[in-house]
């Protein structure tokens, strides 16, 4: 199998759109606390958040086509500071990798291997000294993969129930910038997730 690594283009809109649909689904599967789900206008409305996000801080999405066929995406830029973080932090360069995903079908291939290693010439080629990332604890599968290419865990969220959840979402609606929108529906993952 040929895999090319490239930029991504406009026309890979409906691509994009399902890889963080696909990526999500695999969180909601893994996700044991029911927290997660995704609604119709996931992918798109991330989509959008994304290409804003690579535009703002010199990121880049990046496409994988295994044998000529769109198979995977990953999505990155540099990480900002702001004036509190850097009271804390000593000065780096952090390429921040927020996305990465492999279509179901084309998983184990070597494929996010090489979307991993494009992500990380590029950062070095635009001087950064860490390439970070999230990763969803029960996430073993991609944690295996970051511990082989050279990553080591920092952080976690810790998360504790203390309640029932809220009917309605936003839990804090009144006042807010949320009042009067509809609720998007969740969907189920699709049969290519
Ligand atoms: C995680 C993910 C990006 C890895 O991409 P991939 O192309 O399947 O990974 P590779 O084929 O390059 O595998 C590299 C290593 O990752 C691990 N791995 C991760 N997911 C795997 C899968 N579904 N099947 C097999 N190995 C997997 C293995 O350790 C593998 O190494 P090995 O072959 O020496 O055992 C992809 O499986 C995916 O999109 N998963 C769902 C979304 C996700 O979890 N994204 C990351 C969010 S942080």
């Amino acid at each position: 199998m040929k895999v090319e690594i490239r930029e991504a283009r406009p026309s890979d809109r409906e691509h994009l759109v399902h890889c963080l649909d696909a990526l999500h689904d695999r969180m909601v599967e893994l996700d044991r606390w029911n927290r997660l789900h995704r609604t119709r206008d996931h992918g798109p409305l991330n989509l959008a958040r994304l290409r804003r996000e690579a535009r703002k801080n010199q990121g880049f999405i990046l496409v994988a086509e295994a044998d000529g066929v769109p198979a995977g995406a990953a999505f990155a830029h540099l990480r900002t500071y702001s004036r509190e973080q850097r009271t804390e932090e000593r000065p780096t360069k952090m390429g921040f990798l927020s996305d990465l995903s492999v279509l179901p079908e084309w998983r184990g291939h070597g494929i996010g291997t090489q979307l991993l290693r494009e992500v990380e010439i590029r950062f070095r080629r635009a001087g950064c000294d860490q390439l970070g990332l999230g990763v969803f604890v029960p996430n073993r599968d991609a944690q295996r993969l970051y511990r082989k290419v050279g990553f080591r865990a920092e952080g976690m969220l810790m998360v504790k129930r203390i309640g029932r959840p809220p009917a309605r979402w936003p839990p804090a609606a009144r006042g807010s910038e949320h009042r009067g929108r509809r609720r998007a529906k969740p969907v189920r993952p699709t049969s290519r997730s």
